[in-house]
């Protein structure tokens, strides 16, 4: 096996230029790659919740920049004053989307580092709260590539993979964590092809897992949600791995819409379905998926293409963003602390819980 040339180091979908925050635009790939400023919490709300940015752990990283941001611009004569303004941005920033819980653990450990701090002085909190943001920022990077070391024993030479929707380094600070894995195989030197789910109505797989495998010369072939029973049915898909925007203690998996079809569709064919997810994503306060709240979006996503009508005006739409696989129809979660397997419970506690 030989080692295949990828720069893996060039999709990041939040950068720094001139100490201002830019974000690319993600409605807009793979037409345009437009790159928007942001300076406020607000500005950086809003692009959450209009999916500018998206994908658990980028939202999370986003969500701690429009907190320092936030912070910057809070003027308090006394760190307790400062706090309490700071939990009202924390939690704005958190309603901008429901399901991914990355997006409250970055904003819970940014009030945690304030909260800490509260002995220092108001300036001192600013500055404390701007490394905090951009630690969390360069962390994730760093942690994706772990779970890419874990993960990519599990991927043999020559395997066939399914992913769904983008968990890649769009969804990340940089790397990915489901397409990370295959990164991962793929520098081993393992000659891995991808089929990627369009991934309805948001059409993540299309436009953005399609782009960035291809911008990294991993083989990537494009089908509808509706192909993968058939094309398992032919032997043509060897592995899924997916991403998570949240697992519960017991290891329900909550991921894009579409992802308990296909992990269903798996086990029917005998073919291991993987989640790959950091730490970050993995909810021990709720027992099971059945707590996890599922996003709703808006109906326009489904009975528009753009600003092309598909369906009759005024046809009643369900679209509900995410869905819940349960942990019998997962082989193995992989997280930057390891695998974890069969009994997810006791695992996934402990892999939280490690230091
Ligand atoms: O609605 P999105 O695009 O934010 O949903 C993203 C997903 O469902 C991803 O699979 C998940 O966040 C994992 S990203 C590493």
């Amino acid at each position: 096996m030989s080692s295949c040339p990828i720069d893996t180091s060039v999709i990041r979908p939040i950068r720094f230029v001139a100490g201002q925050c830019q974000m690319l635009d993600q409605r807009l790939l793979p037409a345009e790659e437009i790159w928007h400023n942001y300076k406020t919490a607000e500005e950086v709300a809003e692009a959450i919740r209009t999916m500018v940015v998206r994908g658990a752990p980028a939202i999370g990283v986003a969500a701690a920049i429009g907190a320092w941001f936030g912070a910057r611009d809070i003027e308090a004569a006394t760190a307790d004053a400062f706090y309490a303004e700071f939990e009202a941005i924390c939690a704005m920033l958190a309603a901008t989307r429901p399901t991914a819980v990355n997006l409250t653990w970055a904003l819970e450990r940014m009030k945690r580092f304030a909260h800490a701090n509260l002995d220092r002085s108001v300036l001192e909190l600013k500055i404390g709260l701007e490394y905090e943001a951009l630690a969390i920022t360069q962390e994730d990077e760093a942690i994706n590539r772990k779970m890419g070391q874990h993960g990519q024993p599990l991927l043999s030479d020559g395997m066939r993979v399914l992913t769904h929707c983008n968990a890649g380094a769009l969804a990340t600070a940089g790397y990915g964590t489901a397409l990370g894995v295959i990164r991962a195989a793929v520098e081993a030197g393992k000659k891995i092809s991808v089929l990627a789910d369009e991934t309805r109505p948001f059409v993540q797989g299309a436009r953005l897992t399609a782009w960035e495998l291809k911008k990294d010369n991993i083989p990537v072939t494009l089908i509808c949600d509706n192909m993968a029973g058939y094309l398992m049915s032919k032997g043509e898909i060897d592995a899924v791995i997916v991403g998570a925007d949240r697992i519960a203690a017991n290891g329900d998996v909550a991921n894009k819409i579409g992802t308990y079809t296909v992990a269903i569709l798996a086990r029917e064919h005998g073919i291991p379905f993987y989640v790959a997810a950091p730490v970050s994503t993995i909810d021990l306060s709720l027992s099971d998926g059945s707590q996890i709240p599922i996003e709703e979006r808006d109906s326009r996503e489904i009975t528009h293409v753009r600003d092309i009508q598909l369906a009759p005006e005024g046809i009643a739409v369900k679209n509900p963003a995410f869905d819940v696989t349960p942990n019998r129809l997962v082989t193995a979660i992989i997280t930057e602390n390891g695998v974890a397997e069969g009994n997810y419970q006791e695992r996934l506690y402990t892999l939280v819980t490690m230091r």
